[in-house]
């Protein structure tokens, strides 16, 4: 018999409940120019379907700090308050101007782990370098130049670099970056916003992308990080500090080495499940569609244990007063 984690006790149904609801509710946003109404409204959402679930749940991944998020912020105790003791990460809307200006690739995410198993990290910059699964373990590594990790990549990958395409998000931030990878000879697949997605797509050929590099949220790392490890891949991260304040905030956290080069498994350990639904159409998910009968939200729910990935097409009828609306 297989060992039985706490984890068991919520059904991977149920977080994908807790992701459809906070995608609904920023689907009512979408295109109405409004990033933090939409926000809002998948944070509100999210917030009250996390508090119908049996667990003693920590947000550890959330919506900010505490002074500067009312819900949803670092250390909020959400669900029943009996149960598992389960670490929570979560971005309710990832992607809010792409909502709010109905541009493709939002979604609403989650992820659980036992408690401890996620890295407790502000809400600060994170940089980042992933690859998909079935590599030799150390193909890639955030202190090696871009031309050498293609190099290494495109000869695992038993293709050119020519044909390597790396995702990255389109900032000025990232000019050297981009050149960098431009001059290696690799294609770039720029991506206005949404990294957590762009990690996951270097996991399927499909996508058409090998690498993903550079410089997003730290929680949305953290978030790429629980997704890879139950789907298969790659990735480390570095947080990066612009200030003492930034300092100061992750010291709140219990980082003091402000240099550390963190691996997927330091950020996501043990047994991880993530949930994401789609908001707007993106390469990984479809977004919300609307019918005179009700709404169709298609989620994936993936779980690191059993390396289990589910995609769900939910229907949520108007009449039955589906669940989550
Ligand atoms: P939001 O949903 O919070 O707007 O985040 C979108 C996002 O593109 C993330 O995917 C990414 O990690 C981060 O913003 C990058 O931050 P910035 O927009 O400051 O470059």
């Amino acid at each position: 018999m297989s060992e039985v984690s706490s984890l068991d006790r919520i059904l991977v149904l149920e977080l994908v409940r807790v992701a459809e609801g906070a995608a609904i509710a920023a689907s009512e946003l979408v295109g109405r120019g409004n990033e933090v109404s939409a926000d809002q409204a998948a944070v509100d959402a999210m917030r009250r379907a996390l508090n119908e679930l049996e667990m003693e749940g920590t947000v550890v991944i959330g919506e900010g700090e505490r002074d500067e998020a009312p819900m949803l912020y670092i250390g909020e105790k959400v669900g029943s308050g009996s149960g598992p003791k389960i670490d929570i990460a979560l971005d309710p809307l990832e992607g809010t101007t792409i909502t709010a200006k109905a541009m493709p690739g939002s979604l609403a995410v989650i992820a659980i782990a036992e408690g401890g198993n996620f890295l407790n990290s502000p809400d600060v910059y994170m940089d980042k370098i992933a690859v998909g699964g079935g590599l030799p373990q150390g193909v890639v590594d955030l202190d090696v130049p871009p031309s050498e990790n293609l190099a290494s990549l495109a000869k695992a990958k038993g293709k050119d670099v020519k044909d390597i395409v790396a995702c990255v998000l389109d900032r000025p931030r990232h000019a050297e970056l981009i050149a960098q990878v431009r001059e290696a000879g690799a294609r770039i697949m720029l991506i206005p916003d949404g990294d957590v997605a762009g990690v996951i797509a270097t996991s399927s050929e499909e996508t058409g992308i090998d690498i993903y590099l550079g410089t997003g949220g730290a929680p949305e790392g953290v978030l790429a990080a629980a997704a890879l490890r139950c789907i298969g891949g790659q990735m480390q991260g570095r947080l990066i500090f612009r200030n003492d304040e930034e300092r100061g905030r992750a010291r709140n956290c219990g980082i003091d080495d402000f240099d550390r080069k963190y691996t997927m498994e330091e950020m996501a350990q043990g047994d991880v499940i993530f949930a994401a639904t789609g908001v707007t159409d993106g390469g990984m998910l479809d977004g919300i569609r609307r019918s005179p009968s009700g709404l169709t939200t298609h989620s994936v729910v993936m779980r690191a244990k059993t390396g289990t990935v589910r995609w769900i097409k939910t229907h949520h009828s108007r009449n039955g007063r589906g669940d989550a609306l």
